[in-house]
């Protein structure tokens, strides 16, 4: 029995008094006094490979069972009790651990770490019809109902109350267990609910917003509440932005998105701050949904966790899925700020909430999962071990399929461990990236609310079709955060930036001026941080530094085409560009602006600011990239085959993921050690159809 420890067991019932000592005094903070996070979780081993574990909803011999298989698959961690508050708690105060006591123990003896959530996504029954204010409300004033998860309102005092408790109850019941990881808390925040409309987050909504402003009267001006008759005269008269005859005011709506991101993270905070005042050794996370949720900052999230987790999902049906996996490893990865990540949930599978839910071809689970890792992941974890045989989600993939170990999945997920051990060299290593992109929360809210110029606008669309022109070129890119300067990277792109404060702009211009090519899109800079259009012409924040002056839009009809002189097309908007500075790099050869720039360079201090004034097409804009990146000599290599390659880096050692997700194999300039396969590469690597390589080799310093 590993360091000694014997089973546990206690009766049923009990409240918890400590079951282990304090935790205070278990090292585990690094010898500097660092916090955790800084630093890898020291408990959760390189790659860290398992996933969400549900004991409480098997019986006893087939958890039993579950040791032993994961223990042969080489699962070396777990995530547990996501959803197990009302097994944890029956009945308000009556706590039943004795189950999870033996799950613990069971674990630890197989040498498999816990990372233990905190039940908080899913309140039991008994807590909500107790407490029927804490369910949600829709913006229809529709209170949801039970039988579901996540059946709650954040701004609820009871629930945020009752989630701290158990959470509390949790730390000190398991704190001290030398099996306990890393805490996770909740489930994906604001992933089936952006935000409660209720009476209750109302009036934490007009407490936000005395606070954010101060006085009613800068709250009339920031809202333009002149307009339509809007004006409030006391705060009791402001709403949450309801469902109304015609669009809500904008600026209300953009404060609800920014109220709603604080009141979800309020909670996510409330109960680390327990768990960190118990247990201030074990680090805390919770699962981030990167690219792929639009109701929550995560840049303001990412400071407040211990370790960025992620959790990503394949469109199935999409071709380019595999694009689309690195989009959200590398914003991930960014909101990390370059550290190691862990690869939270991803499916082995299919999953069951897509239209036409595809399994993964044979091989595309080991390559999705090595891409995660190219990118920063130090973890492959997936949604879940064992596929439940009831419930929602029973026809989701698992690590553990319905079929048992006799079938496809398991013998891949068998071999997929092996080359995860040979990978685990590469832990902690950095992932060497090219080119920066702007990703921006609140530029995507106030985007996509109505009455824009366009609804070909978007943000999400602009910024993956740029990361994925990238991609094709096998440029890493690394997000940015609007108001970063980024001085390290030679290229700074912006597709979407309609929302930009002065400081955002400032930070722009400091980045030219100190040597930076910035490529900025048509519809960026428009609007300050209340959706107030910034004074004069357009792209109003960034008019000066841009060198251009723009009177009017254009945009285009659905599917329209404009021609460009670099002979390529373009669609979706067009506008008379005035050059204040700038000049002409290409130009409109038809439609509203024939004759017009649609592409300029202005050199301001030691850089380049260059604007894109349509959306070009997939040639169009690999040409005008190749433009932008080859004046600040970034490489703009061919790669015909699409082959996705990206460098992880430690010291002299570098990592080359050589990921094919194509069905031909390719032919490629490489050497190398291939860890994998331990074959030695000199000159040419194949990568078969739907493989991978990892090659190891020593670059000069
Ligand atoms: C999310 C959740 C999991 C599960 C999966 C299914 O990631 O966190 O509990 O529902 O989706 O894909």
């Amino acid at each position: 029995m590993p360091h000694g420890v014997e089973a546990r067991t206690r009766p049923e019932d009990e409240t918890s008094p400590l079951l282990f000592p304090p935790s205070g005094a278990t090292g585990l903070l690094p010898a500097d006094g660092r916090r955790a996070s800084q630093a890898w979780p020291p408990r959760l081993r390189r790659p860290a490979f398992g996933g969400d574990y549900n004991p409480e909803q098997w019986p006893p011999e087939t958890r039993r069972e579950d040791i032993e298989l994961m223990r042969s698959a080489g699962v070396n961690a777990v995530t547990v009790g996501v959803f197990a508050w009302a097994t944890l708690e029956p009945e308000p105060g009556r706590y039943e651990f004795c189950w999870l006591d033996d799950v613990f123990e069971r674990l630890y003896r197989a040498d498999i770490v816990v990372v233990l959530a905190t039940p908080s996504a899913s309140p039991p029954a008994w807590f909500s019809k107790a407490h029927p204010s804490s369910l949600p409300v829709t913006r229809e004033g529709v209170r949801l109902g039970l039988g579901s998860r996540e059946s709650f309102c954040p701004s609820s005092p009871e629930y945020r109350r009752a989630a701290q408790e158990i959470a509390g109850q949790l730390a000190r019941r398991y704190g001290a267990h030398p099996a306990l990881a890393l805490w996770h808390v909740g489930n994906e925040f604001g992933a089936h609910v952006g935000g409660c409309y209720c009476s209750v987050s109302q009036d934490a909504f007009r407490a936000w917003l005395r606070a954010r402003y101060g006085d009613l009267e800068a709250l009339n001006e920031a809202w333009g509440t002149a307009f339509w008759g809007q004006r409030y005269g006391d705060w009791d008269e402001i709403t949450v932005p309801r469902a109304a005859p015609m669009p809500v005011n904008p600026t209300q709506q953009l404060d609800f998105r920014r109220f709603s991101n604080d009141e979800f993270l309020a909670c996510y905070c409330g109960e680390r701050d327990v768990l960190r005042a118990i247990t201030p050794d074990i680090p805390v996370t919770t699962n981030f949904m990167s690219s792929d949720c639009p109701n929550l900052d995560y840049w303001t999230w990412a400071p407040e966790v211990d370790l960025v987790s992620n959790d990503h999902y394949l469109t199935a049906e999409s071709p380019e899925n595999h694009i689309d996996l690195a989009l959200s490893a590398d914003l991930t990865r960014s909101l990390a700020r370059g550290r190691a990540w862990m690869l939270m949930e991803h499916s082995t599978s299919a999953v069951n909430w897509q239209p036409r839910n595809l399994a993964k071809a044979p091989g595309e689970m080991l390559r999705n999962s090595l891409a995660h890792v190219a990118r920063g992941s130090d973890s492959v974890m997936f949604f879940q071990w064992r596929a439940s045989r009831r419930g929602a989600e029973k026809f989701h993939s698992a690590m553990l399929p319905h079929a048992g170990t006799d079938s496809r999945v398991w013998r891949e997920l068998v071999e997929m461990r092996q080359a995860l051990t040979s990978l685990a060299e590469a832990g902690g290593s950095t992932v060497a990236t090219d080119v920066g992109i702007v990703w921006d929360w609140p530029s995507w809210w106030a985007l996509e609310l109505e009455c824009r110029p366009s609804i070909d606008v978007t943000f999400r669309e602009a910024v993956a079709t740029v990361h994925r022109a990238l991609w094709q070129r096998n440029l890493t890119v690394e997000f940015v955060r609007a108001g970063d300067c980024p001085t390290h990277l030679p290229v700074l792109l912006v597709p979407s930036l309609y929302l930009c404060s002065k400081a955002t702009a400032d930070a722009l211009r400091q980045y030219v001026e100190q040597g930076g090519h910035l490529l900025v899109w048509f519809f960026s800079g428009i609007v300050d941080e209340t959706d107030a259009v910034h004074p004069g012409a357009y792209p109003g924040a960034l008019r000066d530094l841009l060198g251009v002056r723009v009177e009017e839009f254009h945009p285009l009809h659905r599917d329209e085409q404009v021609r460009l002189s670099c002979a390529h097309r373009a669609g979706t908007w067009s506008e008379p560009v005035g050059l204040r500075g700038a000049e002409t790099v290409w130009h409109f050869e038809n439609g509203p602006d024939a004759e017009g720039p649609s592409l300029t360079r202005h050199l301001v201090g030691q850089g380049t600011a260059w604007y894109l004034a349509t959306s070009p097409d997939a040639q169009g804009l690999d040409a005008v990239l190749a433009h932008v990146l080859g004046e600040a000599g970034v490489p703009w290599q061919e790669n015909p085959d699409d082959l996705d390659v990206v460098r992880r880096r430690a010291g002299n050692t570098e990592y080359v993921f050589l990921l094919n997700h194509s069905e031909n194999g390719v032919t490629t300039q490489q050497d190398g050690l291939d860890l994998l396969t331990g074959r030695t590469h000199e000159g040419t690597v194949e990568v078969p159809p739907g493989g991978a390589v990892v090659l190891r080799r020593t670059t000069p310093h």
